[in-house]
C-alpha cells in the first residue's frame, strides 16, 4: 500500500502524516510532498519512528516521484481560513492549486482512491473531478471529499452533553463541508433522545465547529489536529476495505440518479476499489428536512462553480 500526502508540511499534512506512519500496515509507504523546503526534514524526522512504514519527502520539484505507484492520493494542501473568513473565501488560491496537483495525480497515478481535504471542499472535490474527466481518468468511485471532521465532531458533542462514551455514539453527517450544508441526523443517533432546543443548538454548534477553531487559534490557522485524526480514520478506513473488510464512513461522493446535488455526503460502503455502494440516509426529521432544502441551492452553487473554474 503506497500512500501520498500533498501539502505534508503544513498543519494538517504533518498531523496526518504522523498518524499513518504510526498506523498504516506494516510494509506500506508514505509519500510526503510539500512546496515548502522543510518536507524531506518532516519525512526524515517521521522515519525515525520505529514502525514499518517507509516514509520518503518530496520537495516541489518531484511530485511525479511522490504520486508514482499510489494507491491512496490526499490532499490537505492550501490555504487556511483566519477569521472572519468563510470557506468560500480559500477559492480564488485553493482552486488552482487543486487543479494542479490532481492533474498530476492524473499522469502519474490514475487508478488511486483520491480524498480532497483542501477547502472549500464543496467546490474542490468538483474541480477534480473536472480536470479527471478532461484527463479522461476520472472514476466516480474514487474520488472522495474528506467529511470525516463533520462526523468525530459530531460525535465528540453529542457524548460530551449527554455524558456517553465517545466510542458509543454514532452520528450520521450529510450534504456538504460548509456552514449550513453540514447536515448532522441527530434524529438518527441511537439511544439518545434530544429537545428541540438541543437540536437547533447541537446541529448550529456543528455547522460552527471549525469557526470556533479558527477564532480560538486568533489568526494561527483552522483545524489541524482534529483534522489530521479525522483524515487518518477515512485513509486506514479505505485501506481496511482495500484489504476486504467492509468499512462504511460518511464521505462527499458523486451521487447520480439524486435529487439533492451531483455531490453529497451519504454513508458509503468502501470496498477494494473505492465506493462499494452509496447507501440511503434514512428518513429525516421535519427540521433535517427543512435544514436540507434550505441548504441545497447553495450546495449546487457551489459545484458548479467548482466546474466552471475547469471548463470555463
Ligand atoms: P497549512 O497552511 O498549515 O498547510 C498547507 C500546506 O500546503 C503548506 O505546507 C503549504 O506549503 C502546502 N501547499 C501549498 N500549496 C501547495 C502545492 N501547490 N502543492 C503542495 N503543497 C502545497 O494549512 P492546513 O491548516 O494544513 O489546511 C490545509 C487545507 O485543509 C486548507 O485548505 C483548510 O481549509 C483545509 N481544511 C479542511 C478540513 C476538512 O474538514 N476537509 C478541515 C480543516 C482544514
Amino acid at each position: 500500500m503506497k500512500v501520498a500526502v500533498l501539502g505534508a508540511a503544513g498543519g494538517i499534512g504533518q498531523a496526518l502524516s504522523l498518524l499513518l506512519k504510526t498506523q498504516l500496515p506494516a510494509g506500506s509507504e508514505l509519500a510526503l510532498y510539500d512546496v515548502a523546503p522543510v518536507v524531506p526534514g518532516v519525512a526524515v524526522d517521521l522515519s525515525h519512528i520505529p514502525t514499518d512504514v517507509a516514509v520518503t519527502g518530496h520537495g516541489k520539484d518531484e511530485l511525479a516521484e511522490a504520486l508514482t505507484g499510489c494507491d491512496i492520493v490526499l490532499i490537505p494542501a492550501g490555504v487556511p481560513r483566519k477569521p472572519g473568513m468563510d470557506r468560500s473565501d480559500l477559492f480564488n488560491i485553493n482552486a488552482g492549486i487543486v487543479k494542479n496537483l490532481i492533474e498530476a495525480v492524473a499522469d502519474n497515478c490514475p487508478k488511486a482512491c483520491i480524498g480532497v481535504i483542501t477547502n472549500p471542499v464543496n467546490t474542490t472535490v468538483a474541480i477534480a473531478a473536472e480536470v479527471l474527466k478532461a484527463k479522461g481518468v476520472y472514476d466516480k468511485n474514487k474520488l472522495f471529499g474528506v467529511t470525516t471532521l463533520d462526523v468525530i465532531r459530531s460525535e465528540t458533542f453529542v457524548a460530551n452533553l449527554k455524558g456517553l462514551k465517545t466510542t458509543e455514539v454514532h452520528v450520521p453527517v450529510i450534504g456538504g463541508h460548509s456552514g449550513t450544508t453540514i447536515l448532522p441526523l441527530l434524529s438518527q443517533v441511537e439511544g439518545v433522545s434530544f429537545t428541540d432546543e438541543e437540536i437547533a443548538s447541537l446541529t448550529t454548534r456543528i455547522q460552527n465547529a471549525g469557526t470556533e477553531v479558527v477564532e480560538a487559534k486568533a489568526g494561527g490557522g483552522s483545524a489541524t489536529l482534529s483534522m489530521g485524526q479525522a483524515a487518518a480514520r477515512f485513509c486506514l478506513s479505505l485501506v481496511a476495505a482495500m484489504q476486504g473488510e467492509a468499512v462504511i464512513e460518511y464521505t462527499y461522493v458523486q451521487v447520480d440518479g439524486s435529487d439533492d446535488a451531483a455531490f453529497f455526503a451519504h454513508p458509503v460502503r468502501l470496498g477494494a476499489n473505492g465506493v462499494e455502494e452509496i447507501l440511503p440516509y434514512g428518513d429525516l426529521s421535519d427540521f433535517e428536512e427543512n435544514a436540507k432544502n434550505s441548504m441545497l441551492e447553495g450546495l449546487r452553487g457551489d459545484i458548479k462553480m467548482g466546474v466552471d473554474f475547469v471548463n470555463g
